[in-house]
C-alpha cells in the first residue's frame, strides 16, 4: 500500500494543478488510506543519503570511468596522414545516415582533446575508454605505420595520465580502414584478422608502456549482424548465414591472434580483454528454473563469440542450429581464439530475451517483446535496469570469469537546452539511477564487476543515426563545438564521489 505517498502527494499538492473534483477524490483516498495503515510521522522523515557503507555503496576502489569511440568523437578525417575507413565512406553514401551527416568533423576531439580531458577529470571520473582509429595508425590497414598518426594518442595519452585518468584503449570500434575492404571483403577474409594482429601487436609496442588494459574488438555481434548481414551499418553488406557466421570467426581469430600480438609486443602485465554487447538474456520471472534456462540461453545465444572465446569451442547447440552454414574453422585457430583473456567487457543497453524454462531442447523459450516495452530516445533502448544485474551474473557463472568490466552503459534522451541554457535530462538521470542500484545489487553479491564506463562522455555521431541522437553528460552544440554538462554530469559526479547510488 503506498497510501503515505499519496498523502505527501496531496499536502504538498499544488491546488491549482488539481480541479475540485479530483482534490476532493484524492483527499478521500488518502482519508482511507491513512485510517487503514496507521501512518508512522518518522516514515516522512528524509533517509540520509547512502554511503561506502550503506547498502548502495560499491566497493572500494571500483572503477569509474566513461567511454567514447573514435569515428564518433575525432573528426578531422583527413588530417596528419589518416586514412579512409568504412565509415567514412559509408556515412558519404545518401540514404545510409538518418539525417545525411557524416563524422568528418564530428565532436573536433582530435583538436580539442585537452578541453575533454578536462570534462572527465570534472566529472571525477578515474578511467577513460576510447578507441584508436586503425586508419590513423596504418592508412592502409597494413603495410607502413603513419608515425603521426600514433602521435594523436600520445598526445591523448600523456594528458590523460597527467590529469590522472587510466586509460582503457579499444582497438576495433568499427573503424576498419576501406583499403581492407576493397582488397578482402574487410572480415570475410583472414586476411583481416591478420592485418588486426600485427595493428594489435604495433599499438602495445608503441603505447603499452602507458596503456595497461586494451580492450580488442567492440561489439562483435552488432557490427557483424548488421554490416554484414543485415546492411544496415558499415559496410552495408547482406550476406548469406554462411557467410556471416564465416566473417564472426574471422573476427574471434583477429581477436585471439591480437591477444597473441599484445602478449608478445607489450609489456608484460599489460591486459586485454574483449568489449561485448552479449545477447541479452534474462529470466522474465526469477525462478529458479527460468534462471537455469536464462544461464543456457546466454550460453547458446552467445556461442558464436564470447562463447567461442572462453570456451574454446562452439556449443553443440549452435553447431547444430547453423548446420551447413555454420563457420569454417580448425582447431589451431580455436586454440588461437581462445588465447586467456584478463577480464571481459560487457556493453549493457537494454533487455533482449526475457526466458522460461521450457521442457523441450535446448531448456529456454524466448517471450515475445510487447510493444509497449518503455524505452528512451532510442527505440531499440528499451529500460530494464535489472539487465545490468542479470547479464554479469549470468555471464560470470556460465564461463567462470573472474574479472568483468561494464565496458558501456548510457542512454538517450532528447535533451533540448531550457530557457538558462541547461539541459535538465531528468529522464537519462532516472535510467542511470535504475541500472546502477541493480549495478550495485550484483556488485554487493559478489558479480566480480571491477568497473563501470558510463557511454558517453559527451554528444556524439551515433553512427546511422547521426547527430539526432545524444548520449553525453556533456552536451555538444555541433556548430560551435561548445560542451556544457548536462545535469546527468552533475549527477554522475556525485555517484563517483560518494561510490554509492545517490
Ligand atoms: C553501442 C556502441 C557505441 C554507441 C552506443 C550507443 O552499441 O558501441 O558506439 O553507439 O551503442
Amino acid at each position: 500500500m503506498q497510501m503515505p505517498a499519496a498523502a505527501t502527494v496531496v499536502e504538498k499538492a499544488m491546488f491549482g494543478r488539481f480541479s475540485r473534483r479530483q482534490f476532493a477524490k484524492l483527499a478521500g483516498i488518502c482519508s482511507l488510506g491513512m485510517a487503514a495503515t496507521a501512518v508512522n510521522s518518522e516514515d516522512r522523515e528524509v533517509k540520509p543519503a547512502p554511503d561506502a557503507h550503506s547498502p548502495a555503496g560499491f566497493p572500494d576502489g571500483f572503477l569509474w570511468g566513461t567511454a567514447t569511440s573514435a569515428y564518433q568523437i575525432e573528426g578531422a578525417v583527413d588530417a596528419d596522414g589518416r586514412g579512409r575507413s568504412i565509415w567514412d565512406v559509408f556515412a558519404h553514401t545518401p540514404g545510409k545516415i538518418a539525417d545525411g551527416s557524416n563524422a568528418d568533423r564530428a565532436a573536433d576531439h582530435y583538436h580539442r582533446y585537452k578541453e575533454d580531458v578536462g570534462l572527465i577529470k570534472a566529472l571525477g571520473a578515474r578511467a577513460y575508454r576510447f578507441s584508436i582509429a586503425w586508419p590513423r595508425v596504418f592508412p592502409e590497414g597494413t603495410g607502413a605505420p603513419n608515425p603521426k598518426g600514433l602521435d594523436f594518442y600520445d598526445r591523448l595519452l600523456d594528458e590523460l595520465l597527467g590529469n590522472g585518468i587510466e586509460p582503457y584503449a579499444t582497438l576495433y570500434h568499427w573503424d576498419l580502414p576501406q583499403p581492407l575492404q576493397d582488397r578482402f571483403g574487410g572480415w570475410q577474409s583472414s586476411e583481416t584478422s591478420r592485418a588486426f594482429a600485427d595493428y594489435a601487436g604495433y599499438v602495445a609496442g608503441r603505447l603499452s608502456d602507458r596503456v595497461k588494459s586494451i580492450f580488442t574488438v567492440n561489439e562483435c555481434s552488432r557490427f557483424v549482424n548488421l554490416g554484414y548481414g543485415a546492411g544496415i551499418d558499415a559496410p552495408g553488406l547482406k550476406l548469406p548465414p554462411a557467410a556471416v557466421n564465416q566473417v564472426r570467426h574471422h573476427v574471434a581469430l583477429g581477436h585471439g591472434l591480437a591477444v597473441q600480438a599484445i602478449r608478445a609486443q607489450g609489456r608484460a602485465g599489460t591486459r586485454v580483454g574483449p568489449a561485448e554487447d552479449i545477447a541479452a538474456c534474462l529470466p522474465a520471472i526469477a525462478t529458479a528454473a527460468n534462471v537455469r534456462a536464462a544461464e543456457i540461453a546466454m550460453r547458446e545465444l552467445n556461442a558464436g563469440f564470447l562463447g567461442v572465446i572462453l570456451e574454446g569451442k562452439y556449443t553443440d547447440g549452435y553447431l547444430e542450429h547453423a548446420g551447413k552454414d555454420a563457420p569454417k574453422h580448425s582447431a589451431e585457430e580455436l586454440k588461437i581464439i581462445s588465447s586467456p583473456v584478463d577480464f571481459v567487457g560487457l556493453n549493457i543497453y537494454a533487455p533482449q530475451f526475457y526466458v522460461v524454462a521450457a521442457d523441450r531442447a535446448p531448456g529456454f523459450a524466448v517471450l515475445p517483446l510487447p510493444a509497449s516495452f518503455p524505452h528512451m530516445d532510442s527505440e531499440w533502448l528499451k529500460v530494464g535496469p535489472e539487465t545490468i544485474y542479470w547479464l554479469p551474473r549470468l555471464a560470470a557463472k556460465v564461463w567462470n570469469i573472474d574479472t568483468l568490466y561494464i565496458s558501456e552503459n548510457g542512454a538517450s534522451a532528447l535533451d533540448k537546452s531550457a530557457v538558462d541554457g541547461k539541459v535538465y535530462d531528468t529522464d537519462r538521470i532516472m535510467y542511470l539511477r535504475n541500472y546502477l542500484m541493480q549495478l550495485q545489487r550484483a556488485v554487493a553479491e559478489g558479480v566480480p564487476v571491477r568497473g563501470y564506463f558510463l557511454w558517453s562522455l559527451m554528444d556524439n555521431f551515433e553512427w546511422i543515426d547521426g547527430y539526432k541522437k545524444r548520449f553525453g553528460l556533456y552536451h555538444v552544440d555541433f556548430d560551435t563545438q561548445v560542451r556544457t554538462p548536462k545535469l546527468s554530469a552533475s549527477f554522475y559526479r556525485e555517484i563517483i564521489e560518494s561510490n554509492a547510488v545517490v
